[in-house]
Order: structure tokens, then C-alpha cells, then sequence
């Protein structure tokens, strides 16, 4: 088996020669080395936390020992400020805890609370360290861009209480907080009634600074064995009954942490009173609807963990922790959703257990409930937590959009389909790929370059034997409009003549080990340095790298992937960096792991914005790692799954939760990275794939090819059929970005999302909208299936995709799906814009003409958005875009298209418009037609600002008697009204 360790591949020239011995020899194993990574019992501030919640639970007369002194509060244009005493000793001391509370405009509130100790530096550090002695408090820099407007109607309430002080705010003063005293908790209420809660369980716990007291030697006495690795030191004296082992040095994998700021973990308990669902805090191999983690049969044992990692062969169904971290929960019930976005950087846990209130048989009205009960435990930092009140998913989408930003307008080509292996070997091989692509007729858009097309894994160069042209390589890319991706990882090759090292070094650019020098560790180079992003001086740097001066052989159309920046390190513990590293402004790589990831696909976009003088374009950067705040700069994947059913199932929801996590442009390997899948799987994947926002075929370098021509018939044609489907869908999935990169709405959507009131279907997980087109997929994720359960949740029909077949009525449908159908369904009421003539990339379609899908619900009525711009300039910003909104009003049988904004002319929109103009809608199809329509053979098309003899013109239309159980359709053949105009269309 090739492991990480040992997989810094050799040159190509080397592999092709030693291939046939190798293939035998590298196979992968399919299980995650669970003994490289931690469990919470192995992590010793989790153990901790977890015992202190133990030993809070199982005692009686608990009481939690914060509480707020009320002399010290102020409140001052909408924050309130307090100091929280955490008391010690049985009452002799008292830590001061500086307490903010931060009611924003938005109706979110921001509490944080801090250490006055360590605020003031007033601490002493071990070892000599040089790190900073503040808990970290820059989490936001990176992740939030706006949204932090405070409300100036937040207002303390007037009827003081006994031991609490409550704050109106939000919009009409329907929030509250009520802060407690003492013990210090706090409950959010939305008119009135409780939604969320802090600290409620008293769990609440900021490790304070204490200094270490040495401890004499004991002497070993005979018989005793040496202290093991992951042994806990034997515990001697322990004044306050706590687990001292791990305060001081941590070792794991045999490597120590030598913790020079001791324990420093905050955490806090949150209920959602009433909320059965919690979904969010990617990024989990899980269902939508998270498990609890105490447990208990089909739960989990182990918190949710977010601690950015290279997990190789991540395993199904876990809460492990992958490589990216979104620390933002929802909690939904009818008729309200919640949530919280627990701000820190540093590794953390989080425990969900859920408590069930059965109704009360003898209090009729008495129902029975499930409170959903939530401890989050970060290792150090501050902590900061947002509170959401909702009340619908889409407010709390928005809400965490205003706050750390919505996903970045891609270019068009970005959202097509995108191919990729580890590795295409030489410019001759891409060049071959791309023609067999056309000789099939399949469509795609980009194709990918893997770590073999460097000269010995240094990046920023081409290995001269295979890659000799890459000009010409994309030239003859650029023919059809296809792109190049490069990968580019963190990590740069220690080496000799290898200039981006000299700079790194000499510029004092990378991260340092806990001695203030310079980092060195194991990644696919071998001996590598890591750029420390968090640098600006690094980022100005990193964005000279990629001009194409610089960065020869790239053009305007090679964009970058971003890999590695977990970051993965081979041989560090836990396959990533040790925790007393130390970042630019002497942050320990502790504070500011879960960012890292961010701060590098940062400087990506920022250098991918400024390759060029003047040629301003849409950057597009995929990344691996990634934090809050990510959306803002590209696209990520769920990284290295396997060829596997189970793992084509677990992207659904995986997909799904970056969606409503505020990162929605995302996708899975289609295919399966590690292994070879059997042509069905493929096949499958592929018509799975399509509903991914990013969608992208990849493969290990030992599998065997897999392009889509590969399989052979009817393999290769039923994926083309799924890659066109995608394409000839292109601008509904255009619109459903644009709606994300405008409201934070994700863009493929689960049910709950769509049908907040269906209690039935919150937990679903295995089937999708895309935006807000109605239609509806299922996607088949199991061998063998010739049909699938699609879950309707309301009385609306829907139309199967291809044959209009109608299912109505809320509760399952089975729906025929051998391996040539893909199920998807329209539901009634939605306009879906679609371009229908096969091209090879989706560049070629940009002057296609569209056509107008429309289902029509139990009125009689439809109505649907188009969004469009030239797909490629940040141009639209100024006004150049086309809005449309499409309405079918059942009961005049008029179809219009109106302009959705009203966006004044400028020179950029003037110009814009004008490409557009001979582009027009080319066929209309109005599905669920009234049986009144037979015989109807034209209707009247009037479009604005046409000439006088065009301005009412009949056009020829067809009715279609629907079959069996297929609904009726009219088709209206070439009404030539133009997508940028408006028109209306009388089937009256
Ligand atoms: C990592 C990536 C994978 C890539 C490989 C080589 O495993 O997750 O996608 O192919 O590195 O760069």
C-alpha cells in the first residue's frame, strides 16, 4: 500500500518505468489509520471538558462557578459590557472575565468573553517561548467581512429583575437577552419564548492561566515501568479534583507539545429548547440531521471534531474530523430555525445529545418535546459566539452571509464540468484527452493538473521532459474555450536552485517552528517550508509568483487548486503541523489551525485578481482546507474519497450541509478517488454528479483511466446524456449561484430548507432541489436499483423530468430509475430556464438560445428567474447583467417576462445588452396544459420595443395529449422574443 508518508511520487520517467512492478504493489487499503488520529479522550482538553460535563451531570448540587458582577455593567450603543468572575478555591479567588455583549443591526447577537489576565499580557510563558500571550482574537479578520453594524434600538429593559439584565433588540424589539448573573447564563427569546440557550447546564469553563508548579522528581522505585506513550502521569496531588496530565505537554504519535501557555480551552454548553434537528458544522462524513455523539444505539461515541486534516481514507458515518471546519449550527423545528456560529480557530469538539419530553397523558395540550443540547469545546482562543434567531432558514442564511460573506460569483465555466486525474502525464496527454472528449461529442470545460506536471514537485515550474509546451497546450485548450487548472500547494521544496525557496527563506516568509526558526517538515517534495499566509508581506509575495511573467508557460485561462493547506504534513502529528508552531504575529499554529486553509486560498484569488495589469477576471481557486469566510474566495471538495457506493451516498448530504453552511460550491471526486469503480458505479456517480454545484471527475494516480469515453457503450453514452443534462441546464444553475452570491441561499437545497413546515421531512437527506427551480433529484446511490423513493412534501404535482409523468400527493414515490434514467422531477409552479443545443463547452453556448420550461402548478400558474452576465468579468458589479422573471398567471393564460432589477443603464450594461440582442428563446413548453388547449395550433406573441408589423405576431404551437399517467404539454415553436426583453405570450 502507497501511504502519505512514503507517496512523494517519483518523476514520471521513473513511474512509467517501474509501473507494471508498482501497479501490483499499490493498491490501496480502504480504512482510516483511526491510531493517527485523535479521540476526545486522547485530546486532553476535550477529556477534560467531557469530565468536567460528566461530573456536572452526575452531581446533584452542581453549580457552575461564573457569575457576572453586576456593578461592573455598562451599556453603551447597543453592547453591553460585564465582568464575569469565575470563582476558585471554594470562593478565595476569583478570575476576572471581561464580558461582551454585542446586539447587532441585523438581529444577530455577539457574545465574547476573555481573560483579563492573559488580555494584559500578565502572564509568564514556558520554554521560552516567544509566542503571544493574548488568547487569539483575530479569528474575525478572517473569517467575517460584514454584518457587524450594531443596532442602535437595542435597548436594556426597564423592569429590572432580581439577578438578570435583559436587552431588547432586533427588529421591533422582538429579541431578548436574558443575562443571569449566578450563575452567568444567558437565554435568547424571540417574542417572548426561549430559542436558544448559554450555558444552562453549567458547563461553561475558561481554562485561566496558572502558572506551573514544579513538581519534585520522585524517585523511580523498582518494579515501576517507564511512563508509556498516551499514558496519563500517574495523578499525585490534585487540587481541585481536576485531570492535571495534559496541562503542561501533550504527546501524540510521538510528538510533544510543549504547551507553553498551559490549559487554556473555553467551552460552553448551548440548548436549543424544543429543536429536534441540528444540522451544520461541516466537515463530517454524516446525515444531514446530526447524530448525538453520547452513545446510545446508531450514535456516536466521540464529539463532532473540527480540526482540519488530511484524513486518508476517511471512513463512512463518523464524526471524524476531515479537512475543512464551518463552526456554524442550526437547530430547526416548524416554524423556526436558529443557530450559532461559534467563532475560534482552534481545534474543537462538539457534543450533541438530545433529551425527549414525552407528552403528558394527563395534562391534555401538554406535548412532548425534544430539547437539543450542544457542548462546544475549543482548545484556546476566545470565545465568540454569534446567536441567530431566525426565524426562517433563509434569515439565518443570510444573517451568516452578512457576516462572513457570500460565495464569490464564479465564472461560467466554473459551474460546467471539470476533468481531472492524478495525473494527465504530458501536454501531448492533455491534448489527447481534450480531442477524445470531442470525437465523443461529451462536453467539458476544464481539465486538471495534478502534482506530476512540476519539475520534482517544485511549484511554479514544468517538468521540461514532459510538460515542454504548456503555451501551446493552452492555446490549443483555449480553441474550444477550455481551461487549464494547476494544482499549487503550500508547502514549497527545500532545495537547492529552486528560487521560490531562496525567497521564502530570505524574505522570512514561512512558518517557524517554537524556536522562532524557520519550519521544516515532510510533504510531497520530501523536505518542505510552509508560507505563512497570515503574513501580509507573504501574501504580496505569493501574489508575484503567479504573473505570467513569473509563472511561465500559464494563461489567462490556467486557474489554480489549492490542496494540502489542512495543512498536510507527513510527518507531523496528526498529519499536519505541531500546535507550538508559531504564525506571523507569534500566533501559535494552536490559535489559528482551523483558518490556515482560508489564509492561503486567500492569497490564491487575491494573486489569481492581479496576474495582469488591467485583465480583470473571476479568479477561480478550489480548495481542501477551509474555514467561515472560504465561500468568499472559491470552490471546495470533500477531498479523497473512495470508489465506493457508500461513499457516493455520503456526498449527498456532505454536499447538502455545505450548502446551508454557507459554502456552498461544492462537490465530491465523481468517481471515487481511491480505487477502480465498476462502469455502473461510474456511471451513476456521474448522474449523482450533476446536482453537485462543483462537479468534477478526479482519480489516484494507481487507478485506471476513467474518462467519460472510457466505459463504452451504453456507459459512455448514458454519462454524456448526464453531462449534456448538466449542460443544457447551465443557466438555472447560473441563477441559483447568482441567488447565493446575493442572499447566501445554498444552491443545492434539502428538504427542510425548501419545506420548513414538512416535520416529516427535516431529516431528509438523500435527495435535492437545485435553487429555487423546483426540480426536484434523487439521486440512485446503490448497486442494482432500478427505481428510487423520491419524498414529496406537498400537494403540488410533480412532473418527471423527460415524460411528464405526475406524482402528487405528500409521502414517498417510487420513481423508475434504471440505469438509463435519471430521476428528477419539476415541481408544478416553477418557469425553468434551460439551453438545449449540444456543445463541447459551455463557452460555446454563450449566444445559444434558451428554452422556457414551464410546470405549472394546481392553479394553473408558473413563475420562475433567469440570471445572466458575461460570465467571466466583474463587469455585472456594474450593471451589465440580464434579470428576467417569468410568470405564467393560470388565469388570464398569459406568459410574461419582466425585468427583475431595475438597474439603471450604464456604458458596461449598454454593451453588455448589445451582445445579447439577436439572443432569443427559441421554444416554449408548458407542461400540466389544460385539456382545453387541444387543438390549440398558435398563440400571440407580443414583444416590447419590437418593430409595429412584429409587435403581435401568431406562432405555431402543438398540443400533446399526455399517456397513462403523463400530463398534458403544449410546445411553442420559435417565438423569437429576446432573453433580455420584455414580452408576453397569449395562450388565451
Ligand atoms: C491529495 C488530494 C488529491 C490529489 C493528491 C495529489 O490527496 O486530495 O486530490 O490528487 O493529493 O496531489
Amino acid at each position: 500500500m502507497i501511504t502519505r508518508r512514503d507517496a512523494a511520487a517519483p518523476r514520471w520517467t521513473a513511474v512509467v518505468l517501474g509501473w507494471a512492478t508498482l501497479s501490483c504493489l499499490l493498491v490501496p487499503a480502504v480504512s482510516v489509520k483511526h491510531e493517527n488520529f485523535k479521540t476526545c479522550d486522547q485530546s486532553g482538553f476535550c477529556k477534560r471538558n467531557r469530565q468536567f460535563a460528566d461530573d456536572a451531570t452526575a452531581s446533584s448540587s452542581w453549580v457552575s462557578p461564573y457569575a457576572l458582577d453586576a456593578a461592573s455593567i455598562t451599556f453603551k450603543d447597543g453592547q453591553l459590557g460585564a465582568t464575569v468572575l469565575k470563582t476558585l478555591n471554594e470562593g478565595e479567588e476569583k478570575v476576572k472575565l471581561p464580558l461582551t455583549v454585542t446586539f447587532l443591526d441585523s438581529g444577530v447577537a455577539r457574545v465574547t468573553l476573555d481573560e483579563e489576565k492573559r488580555q494584559k499580557g500578565d502572564i509568564q510563558l514556558r520554554h521560552d517561548s516567544q509566542a503571544r500571550k493574548e488568547r487569539y482574537n483575530e479569528a474575525g479578520d478572517w473569517a467575517l467581512v460584514g454584518g457587524l453594524k450594531v443596532s442602535e434600538g437595542a435597548a436594556l429593559s426597564e423592569q429590572a429583575e432580581q439577578g438578570y439584565t435583559k436587552v431588547f433588540y432586533g427588529e421591533g424589539g422582538k429579541h431578548q437577552a436574558v443575562i443571569r448573573h449566578q450563575p452567568f447564563g444567558i437565554e435568547f427569546q424571540r417574542d417572548g419564548e426561549t430559542q436558544v440557550k448559554f450555558n444552562e447546564r453549567g458547563l461553561l469553563n475558561l481554562e485561566h492561566w496558572r502558572p506551573k508548579v514544579e513538581k519534585p522528581v520522585e524517585e523511580k522505585k523498582e518494579g515501576e515501568e517507564e511512563k508509556k506513550e498516551g499514558e496519563e502521569e500517574k495523578k499525585e496531588e490534585q487540587p481541585q479534583g481536576e485531570d492535571e496530565s495534559t496541562w503542561w505537554e501533550e504527546t501524540f504519535g510521538g510528538n510533544t507539545d510543549s504547551k507553553p501557555r498551559g490549559p487554556e480551552a473555553v467551552a460552553l454548553d448551548i440548548s436549543f429548547p424544543g429543536y429536534e434537528h441540528v444540522f451544520g458544522i461541516p466537515e463530517h462524513a454524516t446525515s444531514l440531521s446530526l447524530k448525538t455523539t453520547r452513545g446510545g444505539e446508531g450514535n456516536y461515541n466521540d464529539p463532532y471534531r473540527l480540526y482540519n486534516a488530511d484524513v486518508f481514507e476517511y471512513e463512512m458515518d463518523s464524526p471524524m474530523t476531515l479537512y475543512g471546519a464551518i463552526p456554524f449550527m442550526q437547530a430547526h423545528r416548524k416554524g423556526s430555525t436558529v443557530g450559532v456560529f461559534w467563532l475560534n480557530a482552534a481545534e474543537t469538539w462538539i457534543d450533541v445529545t438530545k433529551q425527549k419530553t414525552s407528552a403528558n397523558p394527563l395534562s391534555l395540550g401538554v406535548k412532548g418535546h425534544t430539547d437539543t443540547h450542544t457542548h462546544w469545546i475549543s482548545e484556546s482562543g476566545l470565545l465568540d459566539v454569534f446567536v441567530f434567531l431566525g426565524p426562517t432558514p433563509q434569515d439565518l442564511a443570510r444573517q451568516y452571509g452578512e457576516l462572513t460573506g457570500y460565495t464569490a460569483m464564479p465564472q461560467s465555466f466554473a459551474i460546467a464540468y471539470h476533468q481531472c486525474r492524478w495525473n494527465y502525464v504530458t501536454d501531448e496527454d492533455v491534448k489527447d484527452v481534450d480531442r477524445k472528449f470531442d470525437k465523443h461529442k461529451i462536453p467539458y470545460d476544464v481539465i486538471w493538473l495534478d502534482i506530476e506536471y512540476t519539475n520534482e514537485k517544485k511549484y511554479f515550474t514544468w517538468d521540461p521532459l514532459t510538460f515542454v509546451r504548456p503555451d501551446t497546450m493552452h492555446q490549443h485548450l483555449d480553441k474550444r474555450e477550455r481551461k487549464l487548472v494547476a494544482i499549487i500547494d503550500p508547502h514549497i521544496k527545500n532545495t537547492d536552485n529552486y528560487p521560490v525557496i531562496d525567497e521564502l527563506k530570505k524574505k522570512d516568509l514561512a512558518v517557524k517552528n517554537k524556536d522562532g526558526n524557520q519550519y521544516e517538515g515532510w510533504c510531497w517534495p520530501g523536505s518542505s517550508m510552509w508560507v505563512d499566509c497570515f503574513n501580509p508581506a507573504a501574501i504580496t509575495w505569493w501574489k508575484g509568483l503567479f504573473k505570467y511573467d513569473s509563472f511561465k508557460g500559464t494563461a489567462p485561462n490556467t486557474f489554480i487548486w489549492n490542496d494540502m493547506n489542512e495543512p498536510s504534513v507527513f510527518n507531523g502529528p496528526e498529519t499536519t503541523m505541531p500546535k507550538d508552531n508559531l504564525h506571523f504575529g507569534n500566533w501559535e499554529h494552536r490559535d489559528v489551525h482551523n483558518v490556515n486553509g482560508l489564509t492561503f486560498h486567500n492569497a490564491t484569488y487575491q494573486a489569481l485578481l492581479e496576474r495582469k495589469k488591467g485583465e480583470i477576471r473571476r479568479p477561480f481557486a478550489l480548495t481542501r482546507a477551509f474555514y467561515s469566510g472560504s465561500q468568499r474566495v472559491g470552490a471546495m471538495w470533500t477531498g479523497d474519497n473512495l470508489a465506493e457506493w457508500s461513499h457516493l451516498q455520503a456526498s449527498i448530504p456532505m454536499v447538502l450541509n455545505q450548502g446551508i453552511s454557507g459554502f456552498p460550491f461544492a462537490g465530491a471526486d465523481v468517481g471515487g478517488f481511491f480505487g477502480n469503480p465498476s462502469k455502473e458505479l461510474l456511471t451513476r456517480w456521474y448522474q449523482a454528479g450533476i446536482y453537485y454545484p462543483f462537479f468534477r471527475g478526479h482519480a489516484h494516480i494507481d487507478t485506471r483511466r476513467r474518462e467519460p469515453y472510457i466505459p463504452g457503450s451504453p456507459y459512455t453514452e448514458l454519462i454524456t446524456q448526464a453531462l449534456r443534462l448538466r449542460y443544457s441546464l447551465l443557466p438555472a444553475w447560473y441563477t441559483a449561484f447568482h441567488e447565493a452570491h446575493t442572499t447566501g441561499a445554498p444552491i443545492i437545497r434539502p428538504n427542510f430548507y425548501v419545506h420548513p413546515e414538512d416535520e416529516a421531512g427535516f431529516a431528509i437527506d438523500d435527495q435535492l432541489y437545485i435553487g429555487s427551480t423546483g426540480l426536484l433529484a434523487k439521486p440512485v446511490t446503490s448497486e442494482g436499483a432500478d427505481s428510487v423513493s423520491v419524498y414529496i412534501a406537498d400537494s403540488q404535482p410533480y412532473y418527471d423530468y423527460f415524460d411528464y409523468t405526475v406524482y402528487k400527493g405528500a409521502g414517498p414515490h417510487t420513481v423508475p430509475a434504471p440505469l438509463e434514467k435519471i430521476p428528477l422531477l419539476m415541481q408544478g409552479g416553477h418557469i425553468i430556464p434551460r439551453r438545449d443545443r449540444p456543445r463541447r463547452s459551455s463557452g460555446l453556448m454563450r449566444y445559444d438560445p434558451f428554452t422556457l420550461v414551464v410546470a405549472l402548478d394546481n392553479e394553473g400558474s408558473a413563475s420562475g428567474t433567469l440570471y445572466l452576465d458575461d460570465g467571466e468579468t466583474f463587469n455585472y458589479q456594474q450593471g451589465a447583467f440580464i434579470h428576467r422573471r417569468f410568470n405564467f398567471d393560470g388565469k388570464r393564460n398569459i406568459l410574461t417576462s419582466s425585468n427583475l432589477d431595475n438597474a439603471s443603464r450604464t456604458a458596461k450594461l449598454d454593451a453588455y445588452l448589445k451582445t445579447m440582442d439577436k439572443v432569443r428563446i427559441e421554444k416554449v413548453i408548458i407542461i400540466g396544459a389544460p385539456k382545453a388547449w387541444k387543438g390549440k395550433d398558435s398563440v400571440i406573441v407580443m414583444e416590447e420595443g419590437a418593430k409595429e408589423s412584429a409587435r403581435r405576431k401568431s406562432v405555431a404551437a402543438e398540443f400533446h395529449e399526455g399517456k397513462g399517467k403523463a400530463a398534458n404539454w403544449l410546445v411553442v415553436r420559435d417565438p423569437k422574443v429576446g432573453i433580455s426583453r420584455g414580452w408576453k405570450i397569449d395562450f388565451a
